[in-house]
């Protein structure tokens, strides 16, 4: 009987030591398996005495219950161990604050024009759109710059070939956003009040030109509109978009040939420092005047009824003027460094009443 004894100790080392479910399978294949330790002890049952049969076979079985309750109980510890080690694993620990997810950005650019909309949208304007690409006649012929007219050549248009045939005058990449004064007073009745945010383009690049730029037109149609509605409402609009309440601004005589009389528009700055509104010197900062009685009647308003200013400014310069950012190219080079510097965040939307 010392052989029952010594399967019943090698079995239960074996099972202490088992610690997965595949060494501990091969214990029980090792031990009750077909080909099993004790499975061949039972078969030699019948070669042995049956004198000696009865107590051996006794034994036989009971060590086979013993045997078979410690691999089962072995089962189920292998089993809660394991349970244990992948809770401890996959445990989510739901009181840690979630990690930030990355948000974008919104480009100064875009910043700027959504302030001035809100600044301008508060003083009663519609929302213009313009196309990119613009006939002849909206950008030029319509704002009384014919052919001939020198102020063309300050315009490095880009010309695309016409679509309707060669004669037909060429389509173009809009130079200004002035044209959206012509859509305005073509598609409304007056009286009406728009801005216009758009792309312009213009053959010309260096440090501070781009061959693509931003502009905001503003154009006001009424009855009895004067010069004084455009100064206060321009001087309205700098003041609240600089942030600065008493920000000196001058009208100076200028020329346009869409608006007549033309003013140009210059805000008081230090020119040492850079600081806004401070110091003695001015910079120019915007054109408007009063829509020349011309350009009304080229888009059917009659001058006699009605009349209205109309301003153009460039979303890059005032954009660099009110954050202090010096040089206009890194503006469409997508550098995500500039950009997370310059960015604005999108939670933080432009609100008038906490002044923009
Ligand atoms: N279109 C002019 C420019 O590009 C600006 C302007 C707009 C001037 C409206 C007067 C009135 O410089």
């Amino acid at each position: 009987m010392n052989d029952l004894e010594a399967l019943r100790r090698e079995t239960r080392d074996a099972l202490a030591a088992a610690s997965d479910s595949r060494a501990w399978d091969g214990v029980r294949v090792a031990v009750l398996g077909k080909n099993g330790k004790l499975t061949a002890l039972l078969k030699e049952l019948g070669k042995v005495s049956p004198e000696e049969r009865r107590a051996r076979g006794a034994a036989l079985n009971q060590l086979k219950d013993e045997l078979a309750a410690a691999i089962e109980a072995r089962r189920a510890a292998l089993e809660a161990a394991e349970l244990d080690a992948r809770l401890a694993r996959e445990r989510i620990d739901v009181t840690l604050p979630p990690r930030p997810a990355p948000a974008g950005l919104i480009h100064p650019i875009s910043r700027t024009m959504e302030e001035i909309a809100a600044i301008f949208g508060a003083m009663g304007f519609a929302i213009g759109e313009g196309f990119d690409i613009e006939t002849d006649w909206n950008n030029f012929g319509a704002l009384n710059i014919p052919w001939h007219h020198p102020a063309r050549a300050d315009h490095d248009t880009f010309y695309l070939t016409a679509e309707s045939g060669r004669n037909a005058p060429p389509l173009l990449l809009r130079t200004h956003t002035s044209d959206v004064q012509i859509l305005s007073m073509l598609s409304r009745e007056p009286p009406f009040r728009v801005l216009a945010p758009g792309r312009v383009y213009r053959s010309d690049h260096d440090a501070t030109h781009s061959p693509m730029f931003h502009q905001l037109e503003g154009i006001v149609i009424d009855r009895d509109i004067t010069l004084g509605h455009l100064k206060g409402c321009l001087i309205d609009f700098l003041r609240a978009f600089f942030g600065i309440a008493e920000l000196p601004v001058r009208f100076r005589s200028s020329y346009f040939p869409f608006t007549e009389p033309s003013m140009e528009v210059d805000i008081g700055w230090d020119r040492r420092s850079g600081e806004l509104g401070k110091g003695s010197d001015w910079l120019e900062i915007l054109g408007s005047g009063m829509v020349h009685p011309r350009v009304l009647a080229n888009s059917g308003i009659d001058p006699r009824e009605w009349q209205g200013f109309a301003f153009g400014m460039g979303v890059e310069r005032i954009t660099m003027l009110k954050h202090g950012v010096p040089d206009l190219r890194p503006f469409y080079e997508s550098d995500i460094r500039w950009l997370r510097h310059y960015g604005f965040n999108p939670l933080a939307p432009t609100m008038l009443h906490e002044g923009v």
